[in-house]
Order: structure tokens, then sequence, then C-alpha cells
């Protein structure tokens, strides 16, 4: 039995080898590594951090727990090429529907999707819980069914299976209770174990940056950000991010049902602007990384795609072959409108108090394995920068029980106003590609 050597040695100067790493992921899977020794190595990482060498190495020993999501050998073998293998991943913020419009976008652009997401725990919804908000959509699918689905539709969202990652799930899990979830190291291995699984030939990550954000400041979603791409890289695994704004909600919708709304609005060439930018952004990134874009192409590629319905189709088409009966808009709770009292310009929305209330109301957990209402939700009307005069619409409430309703506090007071212009916050903050 080997020590736990990060415990018992100064960490300056030392690092854990590939045979520790392997053997301490190894031996945690197969049970001989207790969960009290997992627990001490992740709160030593946490405290004193790991070399980008130690992250790879963790990161492969993750991977290498589980399976690989095959590539299409048969198609290869037949025309001797393959569509490239592209995905998103985003550390999580408020409204953030994006995956719901990037996988059939890029679906329509000549590059495979094959999207393993997550659910949401706490203020930010997961994508799982927002496309079960559509009847019947599964996101359980089987290897099997979703390699076939990728072949004929190009897309698919579906929820990791115990055989992606495992080590993950399980250090994950013991994360969670023991208050590390939070160090750079764990979270790129965490990240990246999935994602290389998935056989990717491109990822680009959202690292969002503010209060509702896991990243609250700007360093620490560079930090995080240079992490996962210099060790995606190492990985073989081409890689960049986008750091965006996370002080406001992505867009005017949040709850389930009313983001999927917002998601087919965009992909039938309208809603929120700033929807359609980010996306349009993340998923330039991966065409021309894919190679099947050029820098002055992409973009226009990606609008024409949204514009002409093309992306909504595959959208019906994606729900429909995991078993979803959309019909649209989906069905929300009743409204109710909040008004601005005063004259001003906002100058910040406070999107923990929004998180909070659709929580609250039953759109999110507080606690893994809490039933979530799909139709409860909350739109804001109003973005910072932006003049309001008093008795303007500032959020409309979906809600149908009042207990729930009258638990929220002080609505009208989500947004701050100041007397003086306040100019907008730029949604892309900055682009890291090494
Ligand atoms: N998301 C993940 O998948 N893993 C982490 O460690 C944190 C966020």
């Amino acid at each position: 039995m080997l020590a736990a050597p990060l415990i018992v040695k100064k960490r300056e100067g030392f690092e854990l080898n590939e045979d520790e790493i392997r053997f301490l992921i190894n031996g945690f899977c197969d049970g001989s590594v207790a969960d009290y020794q997992m627990s001490a190595l992740a709160m030593a990482i946490c405290l004193k951090g790991m070399n980008q060498t130690e992250t790879a190495i963790l990161t492969s020993a993750m991977l290498e727990s589980g399976s690989r999501l095959p590539r299409r050998e048969a198609e290869r073998r037949q025309n001797g090429s393959d569509r490239p293998r592209v995905d998103k991943h985003s550390t999580g913020g408020l409204g953030d529907k994006v995956s719901l419009i990037l996988a059939p976008l890029l679906a329509v652009c000549d590059v495979d999707v094959p999207m393993i997401s997550g659910r949401g725990l706490g203020l930010t919804g997961g994508t799982l819980d927002k496309l079960e908000a559509i009847p019947g959509f599964r996101t359980d699918l089987s290897t099997e069914q979703s390699s076939a689905q990728l072949e004929r539709i190009g897309a698919f969202i579906v929820s990791a299976s115990e055989h992606i990652a495992p080590a993950d799930r399980k250090l994950y899990a013991l994360r969670d209770v023991t208050g590390t979830v939070e160090s750079v190291a764990l979270i790129t291995a965490s990240i990246l174990s999935k994602k290389l699984a998935a056989s990717l030939d491109a990822l680009v990550m959202d690292v969002k940056v503010g209060a509702a954000a896991f990243m609250k400041t700007l360093d620490n979603a560079r930090e995080l950000a240079h992490s996962i791409v210099q060790v995606a890289d190492r990985s073989g695994l081409p890689t960049t991010a986008i750091l965006s704004d996370m002080d406001q909600p992505l867009g005017q919708s949040n709850g389930n049902a009313n983001e999927v709304n917002e998601s087919i609005a965009v992909l039938q060439g309208q809603g929120p602007q700033e929807v359609r930018e980010l996306t349009v952004e993340l998923c330039a990134d991966l065409l021309i990384q894919a190679g099947v874009a050029k820098q002055d192409s992409a973009r226009e590629m990606l609008n024409s795609k949204l514009d002409n319905g093309e992306a909504y189709e595959r959208f019906e088409q994606m729900v429909a072959a995991q078993d979803g009966r959309m019909t649209h808009p989906l069905p929300v709770a009743t409204p109710r409108c909040i008004e601005s009292k005063t004259d001003g310009f906002v100058s910040s929305v406070n999107c923990l108090a929004i998180g909070e209330a659709v929580v609250a109301m039953g759109g999110g957990r507080r606690k893994m394995g809490d039933k979530i209402d799909p139709a409860v939700g909350v739109d804001v009307h109003v973005r910072i920068g932006q003049e309001v005069v008093k008795g303007q619409k500032l959020f409309t409430i979906f809600c149908d029980r009042y207990d729930s309703y009258s638990e929220l506090r002080q609505p009208d007071q989500w947004i701050e106003t100041t007397p003086t212009a306040c100019g907008p916050r730029p949604l892309i903050i900055e682009r890291i590609t090494d």
C-alpha cells in the first residue's frame, strides 16, 4: 500500500508521479483506496494545487477509469472521411440555454455534436432539466442509441452513463460533501475526463465570470480557462475558451420550459441578441478549430442557418429522435408583472436573488433528487445600462402556487438603479487560446 505522499511530504519541489496518481485513482474506483484517504488527497490538492503535468495525468487516469464513445469507423472506412466531432462546456450560469441552440446549429454545419450534459443543482439550471421540460424527452440513451442518432442527425444531448469517467462521478460526489469542489486542478480533470471520453476533435469552454458564476473574479476565470486549454492541448484535444459575463442572466428567460421557449426563438432567428451572439461566437470557435470554416465565413454561415430555419428543423429532429413531443410554446405558469418604482439606469441585476427565486418556486433543486416544476420561471426585461421609468415592466414571474410566490422577497429590488447613465456590460470579456 502506498502512503499518502502529498500529505506527509512538503508540496514544494514535490510532485506525484504517474504511477502514484494512477494507483490512487484505480484504487479509489476498486475500493482499495478508501473515501477518507481520497478526501484527504482532494483537500491537499485544493489547498496546494497541482502542476500541469500532474493535472494531465489525473485527467487521463479518470478518463481511463471508463469507456469512450466510439468513432464512426464504418463511415470513415467507406468514404475515407469522418465529420469532425466537437462540443462546448459551460461552467454554468443563470439563463444559460446555449447548449440547446448550439448542438443543432453545429449539426447543420457539417460537424457532429455528442453532448453529454448535467443536471442543475442550486442556482444554475442544467441542460438536461431544461430539455426534460419537453414532454417525453429522454436523456438516458444507450451508447448504441446515441451513436446511431449522431450518425443520423449529427447531435444528441444525453446524461453521462456510468461508463463515462466513473472515477470523476465518484470523486465529484466526495468533493461535493468535503468542500473540495473549488480547485482548478480538480475542476480541470473533472471536466476534461468527461469531454475526452466523447472522442472529440475540438472543444470550446464558456467560462462564466461574475456574481452568479462559479468563478467570481476575472483572475480566477482566467486561471481555470488557461488550465483547461493547456491540459486539453496536452491530451490531444484542441480547445479554446471564451470568458463571458455572468453579472446578469443570459437572455431574458429563466426557468426550464421558459428557457426552452427562448432557445426556440433564437433557433428561429429571433430571441435576445446576447443569446445569439454568445452561441454564434462559441460555435465559430469550434468550426474554425475543426477546420470547417474560416475566420471570416464562420459567423456568416452560423447566422444564416439560424435565420433560414435549418437549425430549428434540426432541433425538432433531435427532440423527436429522443422521444420528445414538442409543442411550441411549452406551457408556463401564471405570469405576474413586477414594475419599476423609480426612474433611473439599471446598474446591477441581482442574479443570485433571481436564481434563488426560481429554485424557491420549484424550478431548481436544493438537493439531488428534488423534483422540478418546469413551468415556473422569471423573465428579466431589463439589462445593465438600460434606462427605466417608473411603472415600466422589470420582471415577469411565472408561478401557480401562491405560497411559493409569496415567499419571494421584494422582487422589485432585484435590480439597482442610478440616476446617471452607466454603460452596458460587454458579454464577451476575453478569448483564451493557450
Ligand atoms: N463541473 C464539472 O464537471 N466538474 C467540476 O469539478 C466542476 C464543475
